[in-house]
């Protein structure tokens, strides 16, 4: 098929770009590049050998959105753009609304012109808010989320059930993302946050690289074994390869409109993850610990149960090779990716 992948130039775009290529599909990619840069496609094409055509177009503009529909053949669309810092999300609400909603209505609108019928979805295991039971399972249905930015992914998903229900056969995969970590194993490309990270692995990355002086472990009195939070890691190889299940899966898929968890199923603690990535680096990371972060949650994971019967998909990598992949990329592109 031909995919149009929507922020194919970001950190899980990128990497699905490449499965999607491994997989026989032809890709076109629609970046804006506000928080990627150009040089990635370039390392695309490099790694998968194919040309990879790029339109470096703002999908709020309604008119520029159904150009591009008209002069590309597309076929499916993996909607990954969006902005996704949750704490910037809460001191620049509006913008978070506008671009998130914007985009995709723009996007539907396109879609619905040109009869395209197939959509996955990068939707977060953040649409389960504080209540949900652990583990997460897809029929919770009190979704919400305390952040802008996971509120939109709760509004995204509610805009998408109700287009595909008065659609002439739209077919939506809503891919709830747990915590993607990890980088491709050529080390070519992987997360490159733009200024501090916010998540505990780039940041990690960075203290290994000697760019960030040591980690603050924000906590370490949660109800957990070790007294830091836990979190369900998911190395973002396998987190691209469900979204090639899940856009090989619509065709067949008897709902109009599915969610699937992607995740491992277990949980992993702060400690545990920094100590793992200081077996990949072979040296000790400097840190301390400090107060616990607003908003944090102490433990979640996955039930990935449906992913795994009605996708055929499985998480398979580790807690060490998403951090020796991590670390490959990071001390390989200790800046990140190249301005030019
Ligand atoms: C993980 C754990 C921190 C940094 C976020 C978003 C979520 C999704 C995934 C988009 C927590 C601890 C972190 C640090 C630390 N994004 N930590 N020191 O918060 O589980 O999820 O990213 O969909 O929406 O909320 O991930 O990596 O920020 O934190 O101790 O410097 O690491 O407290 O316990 P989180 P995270």
């Amino acid at each position: 098929m031909r995919v149009l992948v929507s922020g194919g130039a970001g950190y899980i775009g990128s990497h699905t770009v490449l499965k999607l290529v491994a997989a026989g599909h032809d890709v076109v990619v629609v970046d804006d590049f506000s928080n990627s840069k150009p040089t990635v496609v370039g390392r695309l094409e490099a790694l998968s050998g194919v040309h990879v055509p790029v339109h470096a177009i703002d999908l709020t503009d309604v008119e520029k959105t159904n150009q591009l529909f008209e002069h590309e053949q597309i076929d499916a669309v993996v909607h990954f753009a969006g902005f996704k810092a949750v704490g910037e999300s809460v001191t620049r609400p509006l913008a978070y609304y506008r671009n998130n909603l914007d985009s995709t209505l723009a996007l539907l609108e396109a879609m619905t012109r040109h009869g395209v019928h197939r959509l996955v979805f990068s939707s977060s295991a953040t649409v389960y808010g504080e209540h949900a039971p652990v583990p997460y399972r897809e029929d919770y249905e009190h979704l919400s989320s305390s952040s802008p930015y996971g509120q939109t992914k709760v509004m995204i998903e509610r805009i998408m059930t109700d287009v595909a229900a008065a659609s002439d056969g739209l077919k939506v995969a809503l891919l709830r993302y747990f915590n993607p970590v990890g980088a491709h194993p050529s080390g070519q490309i992987g997360e490159d946050p733009q200024g501090i990270p916010n998540n505990l692995m780039p940041f990690l990355a960075q203290v290994a690289v000697g760019k960030r002086e040591r980690l603050t472990v924000f906590g370490d009195d949660y109800p957990t074994a070790d007294g830091t939070c836990e979190r369900d890691y998911l190395h973002v190889e396998d987190l691209a390869d469900g979204h090639v299940a899940a856009l090989e899966h619509l065709d067949a898929m008897t709902d109009d409109v599915r969610a699937f968890n992607l995740g491992t199923g277990t949980g992993t603690s702060v400690l545990a993850m920094l100590h793992a990535f200081e077996r990949a680096v072979g040296r000790e990371l400097a840190y301390v610990v400090g107060p616990r972060r607003a908003g944090d949650l102490p433990a979640f994971w996955a039930d990935p149960t449906r992913a795994h019967v009605e996708l055929g998909w499985r998480a398979t990598r580790t807690v060490d090779d998403m951090c020796a992949d991590t670390w490959r990329w990071q001390s390989a592109n200790p800046q990140g990716f190249p301005d030019a």
